[in-house]
């Protein structure tokens, strides 16, 4: 059997788009145009039904009651477990926390390490601030030290300055695998090999790894990894920790109570092994059981296929928009270094009033500001960017819409004028 949304061996997002209510549902007139994928997938029908059906046929609560309702979605939120385990290359179900998002799981590793003061963390410079802010907290209320990687503009990655770093003595290395600001990938088996050579952990952001690209945590051997299934066709607000075989054990529960202990008395509690210990009070059900229809969705999409769809996206919106004067592209040259994002900023226009101008003049969504790498922006004086990011829903359509936006606004920012409807 082929793979869904796969035709003659090619990615085709018009087989699947019907799967999109967002995107296929609507009453009258074209759908918009949604270039912003690396904010916030779309979910298929499949997750809404299985979101529905926890509601409508069977909403207990797990591992309390011993009724028949708290029983089907006890099983049912283990085979989430073991499906999310499977899917990611993780030893097992256990290694795997049930978490809001990734910035919960980020701060998780951060709160729950037992640092010493001195220790020092190393970031990139192209963090989202969901791998920054909690470590300035640290540095703040823990005495931890803070190191940061420039990342070169010309290639992903520098691995020279990756060892001088480690040589000045590192206890973490917290990076994005993909970026949000550019959709570099950094070579994360390297990553990890250099850093465990010199006995220092990795803690890996997998936000906008996992939705692009088949991981196998196992054999990427990282200690921490986190993810957002939002961001992967998920529902909103959850997410996953995984935690290496032991890593997790050693990690102090940052939230505690109802489920997380086998027993309390008056003056003392026995804690539960993970990843029961980290989950405390009735957890997000049908959230869980949503995730895993959309982990079911995407394990039957052909990997290969997709990266090969979101490049000629890619090279599409690249050729488009190169020769608009006074639009420069933020990301490495390479179409294939940019993943499924392409960022760029247009001389004469603040990004949020351009964001708007192709909204409303022409139905296209994409992002605008300093998407949460506010730190990066800053350091260069900058205002921000433009960013259009591509999914498995996405046409060559909708990336024409967005050429024919930016072409238009061009004009009408030479011309003088206003540049469109914009907001009374
Ligand atoms: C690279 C990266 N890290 C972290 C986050 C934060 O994700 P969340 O808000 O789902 O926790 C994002 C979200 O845009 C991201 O792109």
């Amino acid at each position: 059997m082929s793979p869904r949304g796969s035709r003659w061996g090619m990615h085709d997002p018009e087989a699947i788009r019907g799967d999109f209510p967002a995107i296929s549902s609507r009453t009258s007139g074209e759908p918009p145009a949604y270039l912003d994928s690396a904010c916030m997938s779309l979910t298929p029908r499949a997750v809404l039904d299985a979101m529905e059906e926890y509601y409508r046929e069977y909403p207990g609560c797990a591992g309390r009651s011993v009724h028949r309702w708290s029983e089907e979605v006890t099983r049912r939120y283990q085979e989430a477990r073991e499906t999310f385990a499977r899917f990611l290359g993780s030893p097992g179900p256990s290694q795997l926390v049930h978490v809001r998002n990734a910035t919960e799981a980020i701060n998780a590793v951060a709160r729950g390490i037992p640092w010493r003061k001195g220790d020092r963390v190393l970031l990139t410079d192209q963090e989202h601030n969901s791998n920054l802010v909690i470590w300035q907290h640290l540095r703040a209320t823990r005495g931890i030290r803070l190191g940061i990687l420039p990342l070169p503009p010309d290639r992903p990655f520098d691995p020279e300055r990756f060892e001088e770093e480690l040589a000045r003595g590192v206890r973490l290395v917290s990076f994005f695998h993909a970026s949000n600001m550019d959709g570099r990938t950094l070579p994360a088996r390297e990553i990890v090999e250099r850093a465990h050579d010199r006995g220092v952990e990795v803690l890996l952001d997998g936000c906008q790894a996992v939705p692009h690209q088949r991981i196998d945590l196992g054999r990427l051997g990282v200690d921490y990894y986190a993810l957002s299934f939002h961001k992967m066709l998920g529902p909103t607000g959850t997410g996953l920790l995984y935690g290496a075989p032991g890593k997790l054990e050693a990690l102090a529960p940052w939230i505690l109570g109802g489920e997380t202990v086998a027993w309390s008395e008056y003056d003392r509690h026995e804690l539960l092994p993970p990843p029961a210990r980290f989950e405390a009070g009735l957890q997000n059900y049908a959230g869980v059981l949503g995730a895993r229809a959309a982990v079911d969705y995407l394990g039957a999409i052909d990997a290969g296929d997709l990266a090969a769809h979101e490049l000629s996206l890619q090279r599409r919106t690249r050729a488009g928009l190169e020769t608009v004067p006074g639009l420069r592209s933020l990301g490495l040259p390479e179409d294939a270094e940019r993943g499924s994002i392409f960022a760029f900023t247009l001389e004469g226009i603040d990004p949020h009033d351009a964001a708007l101008f192709l909204d409303q003049g022409h139905g296209v969504l994409v992002r605008s500001g300093m998407n949460c790498v506010h730190s990066w922006y800053r350091a260069r004086g900058l205002e921000g960017n433009l960013r259009a990011s591509f999914y498995l829903y996405t046409t060559p359509r909708e990336v024409d819409r967005l050429i024919e936006g930016v072409r238009e606004l061009r004009e009408a920012l030479d011309r003088g004028g206003a540049p469109g409807p914009l907001p009374s």
